[in-house]
């Protein structure tokens, strides 16, 4: 009888110090600050704890662990703001380059008078490219667009690497699309790579994701390559995504690290196509709804 009573009240300790974890992480991801503690918080802080009845003594324990996730959150937030304030002394250098770049490249959008939604509407992938090459700046206006993607708890979990030396590109094409990743061989006409290499996430946006069950790091990823993909469509840059290719190849002849992930490649070049097989969009009212599921 003793034995049962005893697991019983262990599984009930262990019940409510999972709830006091879950309702401190709670806190951590919605209280930005102390001062949003609320003042009966505190209050009951300060009633010693004999006086306390067991209830109050499981919600101090609560506030306790919320407190000290606060306190966790607020030193992941400062380093955040200690890297803005480190970016901000070393200046925005690569945007007063695109502003001096003139009328260097085209711009699809201007010369056509489009609206967003129509470069949205009129990028595809291109799987066909002629023989000219993508001017550096070019492919730096390129990245700049993904570097400006957002992300959770600004993370920026991304490294992009520009390929645009003949000889390198051709090493790729050759050695990264072939075999089983063959039905991708059409690079080999394309101008540049971007590959896209997620990097360390923070820990906040980490966290957070194992709470959603979800993959923030991918989902920042898919968004920067969208804003490149797009901003190389305004150039008049013809673009695909790739998902599809050798990766141990690759990072051999990158020397990228085993242990990082490269997520996609980006192929670049200038379209030779002008047609496109039609577009199979779903249905709005099947991916779209408003106010309800
Ligand atoms: C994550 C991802 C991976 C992709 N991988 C490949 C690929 O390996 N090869 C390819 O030809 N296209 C690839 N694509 C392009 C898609 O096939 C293409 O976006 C889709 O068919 C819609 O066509 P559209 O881009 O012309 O609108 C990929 C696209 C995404 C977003």
């Amino acid at each position: 009888m003793i034995l049962p009573m005893g697991i019983l009240f262990q599984a009930i300790r262990y019940v409510n110090l999972l709830r006091a974890l879950k309702r401190g992480l709670a806190d951590m991801v919605s209280r930005a600050s102390f001062s949003e503690i609320s003042l009966t918080d505190l209050a009951l802080l300060t009633v010693p704890v004999s006086a306390q009845p067991r209830r109050l003594k499981i919600i101090k324990k609560e506030i306790i662990m919320a407190c000290g996730f606060s306190i966790f959150y607020i030193i992941i937030k400062n380093s955040q703001n200690l890297q803005l304030s480190f970016r901000d002394i070393h200046g925005p250098a690569p945007v007063s380059r695109v502003r001096n770049t003139g009328g260097g490249q085209r711009n699809i959008k201007k010369e056509h008078n489009m609206t967003f939604l129509q470069l949205v509407k009129s990028r595809r992938s291109v799987r066909s490219y002629d023989a000219r090459l993508i001017k550096r700046e070019d492919l730096e206006i390129c990245v700049e667009a993904a570097r400006h993607a957002p992300s959770a708890c600004n993370s920026q979990p991304w490294k992009f690497i520009v390929i645009d030396d003949i000889a390198k590109k051709e090493v790729i094409a050759k050695n990264a699309f072939s075999g089983i990743y063959d039905m991708n061989a059409f690079v080999r006409e394309a101008a540049a790579f971007i590959l896209v290499v997620s990097e360390r996430t923070k820990l906040s946006a980490w966290m957070g994701g194992k709470l959603r069950n979800t993959n923030f790091r991918r989902i920042d990823i898919g968004i920067a390559c969208e804003h490149l993909v797009l901003q190389a469509q305004e150039l008049g840059i013809g673009t695909c995504i790739l998902g599809w290719f050798n990766e141990k190849k690759l990072k051999k002849i990158l020397f990228i690290p085993a242990s990082k992930k490269i997520e996609l490649v980006i192929a670049l070049g200038y379209p030779e196509q002008s047609e496109f097989p039609e577009r199979h969009l779903k249905d709005k009212d099947e991916v779209v709804s408003f106010n309800t599921y």
